[in-house]
């Protein structure tokens, strides 16, 4: 069980930590990687992302190795990409091919990414591509994807630092208020109390409700426990510098009070720092219940949608508070805080390192 009983603020990531190179970070949703060239700055790098004739995601340096010409303002040819400016060509592991003006082909290419696709993700490893090892992917919050309806989205930019983020995700008692207008959580689900516990360089919080009829409104309008009890089970988990995982589920017990199998939501959260100050952010929802239900699935991506705004809108104010305000400030500390004040801890110390 973690304890915080005291902290330095030195001793808790903040905006201005540096970034952290050696993870999986999501580098896309599977569908934005075509035979279309595409530029997304991951960690401060330019790159150029699309696939191969063999459909395999690629993740090269967007950046010409002779001057300096965005590859992603240039043509995808059939076993590479030619520059727009003098016509050098890549192939797709960055290495130069042709130089139209001259037989040699200098031995300095571009860089290339570790890239991973997952279900309805690419993942890239912002590392050296020699020490990108898939099994440190974290997982998809469900296994069998045939049991589970998926719903994905993102913010393509996003000003504010992923470290704001990965502590609002960590946060649940921003709930009820920031998102009073759409997710309309009841007050009981403030008072109830938050468990914290630190496994290695992961944080899990939950809080648990006695009755998930106030909660209703999350749910499908046709799910339905009859007389059952019903237990509703909210939390997360921080689990890497990359993702934050989500899940409200509902739990059915007997009449002998024993946990039947749940039913509910995985709300998996992506964080791809653009810079110290911004990032792009995708998230993926699964449900195992109303699978086939489209409409459903719309509306839900919908609601989803219109709460993560507000804590997009939120992110930005901070970031902008942050850097412009000169008060003398120290921040002050609530017991709601304490799942992302571990999170903090845990990136200052992988920061240092
Ligand atoms: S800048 Fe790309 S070929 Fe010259
Ligand atoms: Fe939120």
């Amino acid at each position: 069980m973690a304890t915080i009983k005291s902290y330095a603020a030195e001793d808790l990531a903040d905006i201005n930590t540096p970034l952290l190179y050696d993870y999986w970070y999501v580098a896309g949703l599977a569908d934005e990687f075509t035979r279309a060239l595409r530029e997304r700055t991951i960690l401060n790098r330019s790159l150029v992302l699309y696939r191969d004739e063999n459909g395999n995601p690629i993740a090269l340096q967007n950046r010409c190795a002779h001057r300096s010409f965005p590859l992603d303002q240039s043509t995808l040819e059939e076993g590479g990409i030619r520059c727009r400016y003098h016509g050098i060509k890549y192939n797709h592991d960055g290495k130069i091919i042709d130089v139209p003006c001259q037989d040699k082909c200098p031995r300095t290419g571009i860089k290339k990414y570790k890239t991973k696709e997952i279900g309805p993700l690419v993942w890239v490893w912002m590392g050296d591509y020699a020490d990108a090892d898939e099994a440190d992917i974290p997982e998809l919050p469900v296994h069998d994807m045939n049991k589970w309806t998926h719903v994905v989205g993102k913010y393509n930019y996003m000003e504010g630092s992923y470290i704001l983020l990965h502590e609002n995700l960590c946060d649940l008692s921003h709930l009820p208020f920031l998102h009073a207008s759409t997710f309309k959580f009841p007050k009981e689900y403030t008072a109830a109390p938050i468990r914290v516990e630190q496994h290695g360089n992961q944080v899990t919080f939950y809080r648990q409700l006695e009755d998930w009829n106030m909660l209703k409104p999350f749910f499908h309008p046709k799910l339905d426990f009859g007389n059952q009890k019903v237990l509703y089970k909210s939390g997360g988990k921080y689990v890497s510098p990359a993702t934050n995982k989500g899940y409200g589920l509902l739990i059915p017990l007997d009449e002998s009070g024993n946990e039947q199998p749940a039913v509910g939501h995985y709300v998996n959260h992506y964080l791809t720092p653009e810079s110290e100050r911004s990032c792009h952010y995708f998230w993926f929802i699964a449900r195992n219940y109303a699978l086939d239900d489209k409409d459903y699935s719309k509306k839900q991506g919908e609601m989803v949608q219109a709460g993560f705004d507000e804590d997009v809108y939120a992110i930005k104010l901070l970031q902008a508070m942050f850097e412009r305000d000169q008060h003398d400030y120290r921040e002050i500390g609530i017991k709601a805080d304490k799942p992302g004040v571990i999170m903090r801890k845990i990136v200052k110390s992988l920061a240092g390192a």
